[in-house]
Protein backbone atom coordinates (compact mmCIF):
# COMPACT_ATOMS: atom_id res chain seq x y z
CA UNK A 1 0.00 0.00 0.00
CA UNK A 2 1.34 3.45 -0.60
CA UNK A 3 0.12 5.19 2.16
CA UNK A 4 0.21 2.98 4.80
CA UNK A 5 0.67 4.35 8.21
CA UNK A 6 -0.14 8.00 6.67
CA UNK A 7 -2.31 10.54 8.16
CA UNK A 8 -3.87 12.41 5.45
CA UNK A 9 -6.71 15.66 6.16
CA UNK A 10 -8.84 15.97 2.73
CA UNK A 11 -10.87 19.45 2.88
CA UNK A 12 -14.17 18.75 1.04
CA UNK A 13 -14.01 15.04 0.86
CA UNK A 14 -18.31 14.55 1.38
CA UNK A 15 -18.54 15.28 -2.46
CA UNK A 16 -16.55 14.95 -5.78
CA UNK A 17 -12.80 14.45 -6.42
CA UNK A 18 -12.47 14.95 -2.16
CA UNK A 19 -14.43 12.07 -1.93
CA UNK A 20 -12.82 10.36 -4.26
CA UNK A 21 -10.13 10.85 -2.91
CA UNK A 22 -10.90 10.37 0.64
CA UNK A 23 -11.98 6.77 -0.63
CA UNK A 24 -8.46 6.21 -2.71
CA UNK A 25 -6.06 7.06 0.27
CA UNK A 26 -8.11 4.92 2.99
CA UNK A 27 -7.76 2.38 0.21
CA UNK A 28 -3.97 3.18 -0.18
CA UNK A 29 -3.40 2.73 3.59
CA UNK A 30 -3.93 6.23 4.83
CA UNK A 31 -5.70 7.33 7.88
CA UNK A 32 -8.07 10.13 7.04
CA UNK A 33 -9.80 13.01 8.37
CA UNK A 34 -12.60 13.24 5.80
CA UNK A 35 -13.78 17.55 6.37
CA UNK A 36 -16.48 19.31 4.86
CA UNK A 37 -19.02 21.39 5.95
CA UNK A 38 -21.49 18.68 5.01
CA UNK A 39 -21.80 16.36 7.94
CA UNK A 40 -24.07 13.64 6.55
CA UNK A 41 -21.63 13.46 3.50
CA UNK A 42 -18.36 13.54 5.54
CA UNK A 43 -20.37 10.40 7.57
CA UNK A 44 -20.99 8.75 4.31
CA UNK A 45 -17.76 8.27 2.79
CA UNK A 46 -16.56 7.80 6.54
CA UNK A 47 -18.91 4.19 6.60
CA UNK A 48 -17.92 3.66 3.02
CA UNK A 49 -14.36 3.56 3.69
CA UNK A 50 -14.96 1.85 7.41
CA UNK A 51 -16.92 -0.86 4.94
CA UNK A 52 -14.01 -1.69 3.40
CA UNK A 53 -11.62 -1.85 6.31
CA UNK A 54 -10.59 1.59 6.07
CA UNK A 55 -9.74 3.97 8.82
CA UNK A 56 -11.61 7.72 8.66
CA UNK A 57 -12.83 10.35 10.84
CA UNK A 58 -15.67 12.76 9.82
CA UNK A 59 -14.64 16.22 11.08
CA UNK A 60 -17.69 19.38 10.17
CA UNK A 61 -15.49 21.80 8.65
CA UNK A 62 -16.60 25.42 7.57
CA UNK A 63 -13.10 26.18 6.09
CA UNK A 64 -13.60 30.21 6.20
CA UNK A 65 -13.82 30.00 10.04
CA UNK A 66 -10.35 29.69 12.07
CA UNK A 67 -12.08 27.97 14.45
CA UNK A 68 -12.95 24.96 12.68
CA UNK A 69 -9.83 24.36 10.93
CA UNK A 70 -7.83 24.39 14.62
CA UNK A 71 -10.10 21.95 15.44
CA UNK A 72 -9.84 19.87 12.20
CA UNK A 73 -6.02 19.71 12.54
CA UNK A 74 -6.89 18.90 16.47
CA UNK A 75 -9.02 15.87 15.72
CA UNK A 76 -6.16 14.70 13.63
CA UNK A 77 -3.65 15.23 16.14
CA UNK A 78 -5.50 13.58 18.59
CA UNK A 79 -7.00 10.58 17.08
CA UNK A 80 -3.90 9.27 15.22
CA UNK A 81 -1.11 11.91 16.46
CA UNK A 82 0.49 13.13 13.45
CA UNK A 83 0.04 14.97 10.61
CA UNK A 84 1.32 13.36 7.29
CA UNK A 85 -0.52 14.81 4.11
CA UNK A 86 -2.88 17.25 3.39
CA UNK A 87 -5.24 17.79 0.56
CA UNK A 88 -6.42 21.24 0.22
CA UNK A 89 -9.51 20.33 -1.73
CA UNK A 90 -12.79 22.22 -0.63
CA UNK A 91 -13.83 25.15 -3.17
CA UNK A 92 -16.60 26.64 -4.99
CA UNK A 93 -17.28 27.87 -8.58
CA UNK A 94 -18.66 31.13 -9.66
CA UNK A 95 -20.79 30.01 -12.95
CA UNK A 96 -18.47 32.07 -15.21
CA UNK A 97 -19.20 35.16 -13.76
CA UNK A 98 -17.33 38.13 -15.28
CA UNK A 99 -15.97 41.04 -13.24
CA UNK A 100 -18.76 43.25 -14.10
CA UNK A 101 -21.05 41.25 -12.52
CA UNK A 102 -18.97 39.90 -9.61
CA UNK A 103 -20.32 41.50 -6.30
CA UNK A 104 -17.48 42.10 -3.62
CA UNK A 105 -19.68 39.60 -1.34
CA UNK A 106 -19.63 36.81 -4.43
CA UNK A 107 -15.36 37.65 -4.69
CA UNK A 108 -14.54 37.61 -0.95
CA UNK A 109 -16.43 34.27 -0.72
CA UNK A 110 -14.72 32.56 -3.59
CA UNK A 111 -11.77 34.01 -2.15
CA UNK A 112 -11.78 32.72 1.31
CA UNK A 113 -12.72 29.61 0.63
CA UNK A 114 -10.84 28.83 -2.35
CA UNK A 115 -7.49 30.96 -1.39
CA UNK A 116 -7.28 31.96 2.25
CA UNK A 117 -8.75 28.87 3.57
CA UNK A 118 -5.27 27.00 1.99
CA UNK A 119 -3.10 29.50 3.61
CA UNK A 120 -4.89 29.18 7.03
CA UNK A 121 -4.75 25.56 6.67
CA UNK A 122 -1.16 25.43 5.58
CA UNK A 123 0.09 27.68 8.42
CA UNK A 124 -1.71 25.54 10.95
CA UNK A 125 0.04 22.22 9.64
CA UNK A 126 3.72 23.58 8.27
CA UNK A 127 5.08 24.07 12.05
CA UNK A 128 4.69 20.26 13.09
CA UNK A 129 5.57 18.94 9.87
CA UNK A 130 8.71 21.93 9.68
CA UNK A 131 9.98 20.37 13.13
CA UNK A 132 9.50 16.58 12.00
CA UNK A 133 11.71 17.26 9.17
CA UNK A 134 8.38 16.05 7.04
CA UNK A 135 5.02 15.89 5.42
CA UNK A 136 3.09 17.11 2.07
CA UNK A 137 0.62 19.04 1.12
CA UNK A 138 -1.27 19.06 -2.06
CA UNK A 139 -3.29 22.18 -3.18
CA UNK A 140 -6.39 21.34 -5.85
CA UNK A 141 -5.78 24.64 -8.34
CA UNK A 142 -7.60 23.98 -11.59
CA UNK A 143 -6.95 24.91 -15.27
CA UNK A 144 -8.88 28.00 -14.33
CA UNK A 145 -5.39 28.57 -12.32
CA UNK A 146 -3.18 28.61 -15.65
CA UNK A 147 -5.64 29.94 -18.63
CA UNK A 148 -8.21 32.70 -18.55
CA UNK A 149 -11.61 31.56 -19.60
CA UNK A 150 -12.24 28.22 -17.73
CA UNK A 151 -14.32 30.78 -14.98
CA UNK A 152 -15.40 33.81 -14.04
CA UNK A 153 -13.16 36.50 -12.56
CA UNK A 154 -13.10 35.64 -8.96
CA UNK A 155 -12.74 31.83 -10.12
CA UNK A 156 -9.75 32.29 -12.32
CA UNK A 157 -8.29 34.72 -10.26
CA UNK A 158 -8.23 32.81 -7.24
CA UNK A 159 -6.99 29.69 -8.76
CA UNK A 160 -4.37 31.50 -10.62
CA UNK A 161 -3.47 32.69 -6.51
CA UNK A 162 -3.50 28.59 -5.41
CA UNK A 163 -0.76 28.01 -7.96
CA UNK A 164 1.12 31.17 -6.98
CA UNK A 165 0.81 30.49 -3.59
CA UNK A 166 1.49 26.85 -4.14
CA UNK A 167 4.98 27.67 -5.67
CA UNK A 168 5.50 30.36 -3.15
CA UNK A 169 5.42 28.52 0.00
CA UNK A 170 6.94 25.21 -1.98
CA UNK A 171 10.34 27.39 -2.87
CA UNK A 172 10.15 28.46 0.95
CA UNK A 173 10.03 25.29 2.51
CA UNK A 174 10.93 22.74 0.46
CA UNK A 175 14.73 22.49 2.02
CA UNK A 176 12.79 21.93 5.40
CA UNK A 177 11.85 18.40 4.08
CA UNK A 178 8.38 19.33 3.09
CA UNK A 179 6.88 18.42 -0.49
CA UNK A 180 3.94 21.38 -1.73
CA UNK A 181 2.52 20.81 -5.18
CA UNK A 182 -1.02 21.49 -6.89
CA UNK A 183 -3.61 19.75 -9.01
CA UNK A 184 -4.85 22.04 -11.78
CA UNK A 185 -7.99 19.48 -12.87
CA UNK A 186 -9.62 20.24 -16.19
CA UNK A 187 -13.30 19.88 -16.41
CA UNK A 188 -14.22 16.92 -13.91
CA UNK A 189 -17.67 14.91 -13.62
CA UNK A 190 -18.51 15.70 -10.12
CA UNK A 191 -21.33 17.23 -8.25
CA UNK A 192 -19.90 20.77 -9.17
CA UNK A 193 -20.48 20.58 -12.54
CA UNK A 194 -23.24 17.48 -13.59
CA UNK A 195 -25.82 20.47 -14.59
CA UNK A 196 -22.89 22.22 -17.20
CA UNK A 197 -21.99 19.28 -18.56
CA UNK A 198 -25.21 18.27 -20.22
CA UNK A 199 -24.79 20.64 -22.20
CA UNK A 200 -20.95 20.87 -23.19
CA UNK A 201 -19.31 19.30 -25.41
CA UNK A 202 -15.83 17.72 -25.52
CA UNK A 203 -14.60 18.63 -28.78
CA UNK A 204 -11.74 21.37 -27.24
CA UNK A 205 -10.07 18.55 -25.34
CA UNK A 206 -7.91 16.06 -26.90
CA UNK A 207 -9.08 13.63 -25.43
CA UNK A 208 -12.96 13.69 -26.61
CA UNK A 209 -14.04 13.42 -23.29
CA UNK A 210 -14.35 15.15 -19.33
CA UNK A 211 -12.16 13.40 -16.71
CA UNK A 212 -13.39 11.25 -13.80
CA UNK A 213 -13.13 12.17 -10.37
CA UNK A 214 -11.02 8.60 -9.21
CA UNK A 215 -8.49 9.68 -12.37
CA UNK A 216 -7.84 13.12 -10.11
CA UNK A 217 -7.56 10.91 -7.00
CA UNK A 218 -4.96 8.56 -8.79
CA UNK A 219 -2.93 11.76 -9.35
CA UNK A 220 -3.22 13.05 -5.57
CA UNK A 221 -2.12 9.43 -4.28
CA UNK A 222 1.57 9.79 -6.65
CA UNK A 223 1.68 13.38 -5.69
CA UNK A 224 0.99 12.17 -1.93
CA UNK A 225 3.19 9.09 -1.52
CA UNK A 226 6.68 9.14 -1.73
CA UNK A 227 7.23 7.96 -5.64
CA UNK A 228 7.01 11.97 -6.29
CA UNK A 229 9.85 12.73 -3.95
CA UNK A 230 11.61 15.34 -6.00
CA UNK A 231 8.50 17.15 -7.09
CA UNK A 232 8.22 20.63 -5.37
CA UNK A 233 6.00 23.51 -6.70
CA UNK A 234 5.10 21.37 -9.43
CA UNK A 235 1.35 22.25 -11.29
CA UNK A 236 0.48 19.19 -12.82
CA UNK A 237 -2.69 20.03 -15.48
CA UNK A 238 -5.19 16.91 -15.55
CA UNK A 239 -7.07 17.77 -18.37
CA UNK A 240 -7.03 15.29 -21.04
CA UNK A 241 -4.60 18.01 -22.97
CA UNK A 242 -6.95 20.99 -23.08
CA UNK A 243 -4.30 23.03 -22.47
CA UNK A 244 -1.43 22.61 -24.82
CA UNK A 245 -4.03 23.16 -27.49
N1 LIG B 1 -15.15 19.57 -11.13
C1 LIG B 1 -14.32 20.21 -11.92
O1 LIG B 1 -14.43 20.18 -13.15
C2 LIG B 1 -13.17 20.99 -11.32
C3 LIG B 1 -12.16 21.45 -12.18
C4 LIG B 1 -11.07 22.12 -11.66
C5 LIG B 1 -10.96 22.32 -10.30
N2 LIG B 1 -11.94 21.89 -9.48
C6 LIG B 1 -11.75 22.11 -8.03
O2 LIG B 1 -11.76 20.88 -7.37
C7 LIG B 1 -12.24 21.04 -6.04
C8 LIG B 1 -13.37 20.05 -5.76
O3 LIG B 1 -14.39 20.28 -6.71
P1 LIG B 1 -15.55 19.23 -6.99
O4 LIG B 1 -15.87 19.36 -8.42
O5 LIG B 1 -15.21 17.91 -6.44
O6 LIG B 1 -16.73 19.93 -6.16
P2 LIG B 1 -17.95 19.37 -5.28
O7 LIG B 1 -18.91 20.51 -5.22
O8 LIG B 1 -18.41 18.05 -5.75
O9 LIG B 1 -17.26 19.17 -3.85
C9 LIG B 1 -16.80 20.26 -3.12
C10 LIG B 1 -16.90 19.93 -1.64
O10 LIG B 1 -16.40 21.05 -0.91
C11 LIG B 1 -17.26 21.30 0.17
N3 LIG B 1 -17.19 22.70 0.58
C12 LIG B 1 -17.61 23.79 -0.12
N4 LIG B 1 -17.43 24.89 0.62
C13 LIG B 1 -16.89 24.49 1.80
C14 LIG B 1 -16.49 25.18 2.96
N5 LIG B 1 -16.64 26.51 3.08
N6 LIG B 1 -15.96 24.46 3.97
C15 LIG B 1 -15.83 23.11 3.87
N7 LIG B 1 -16.21 22.41 2.80
C16 LIG B 1 -16.73 23.10 1.78
C17 LIG B 1 -18.65 20.93 -0.32
O11 LIG B 1 -19.54 20.67 0.76
C18 LIG B 1 -18.35 19.71 -1.17
O12 LIG B 1 -18.44 18.52 -0.40
C19 LIG B 1 -12.64 22.51 -5.92
O13 LIG B 1 -11.56 23.24 -5.34
C20 LIG B 1 -12.83 22.93 -7.37
O14 LIG B 1 -12.63 24.32 -7.56
C21 LIG B 1 -13.05 21.24 -9.94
Amino acid sequence: MRLQNKVAIITGAASGMGKAEALRFASEGAKVIVADLNMEGAEAVVAEIKENNGEALAVKVNVTEQADLENMVKAAMDNYGQIDIVINNAGIFDKYTNSLETTEQQWDLIFDINMKAIYKTTNLVLPNMIERGEGTIVNIASIAGLVAQMGGAAYTASKHAVVGYTKHIAAVYGSKGIKINAIAPGTIRTPLTADMLKTRPTNKIPLDRFGNDYEVADLAVFLASDESKFMNGAVVPIDGGYTIV
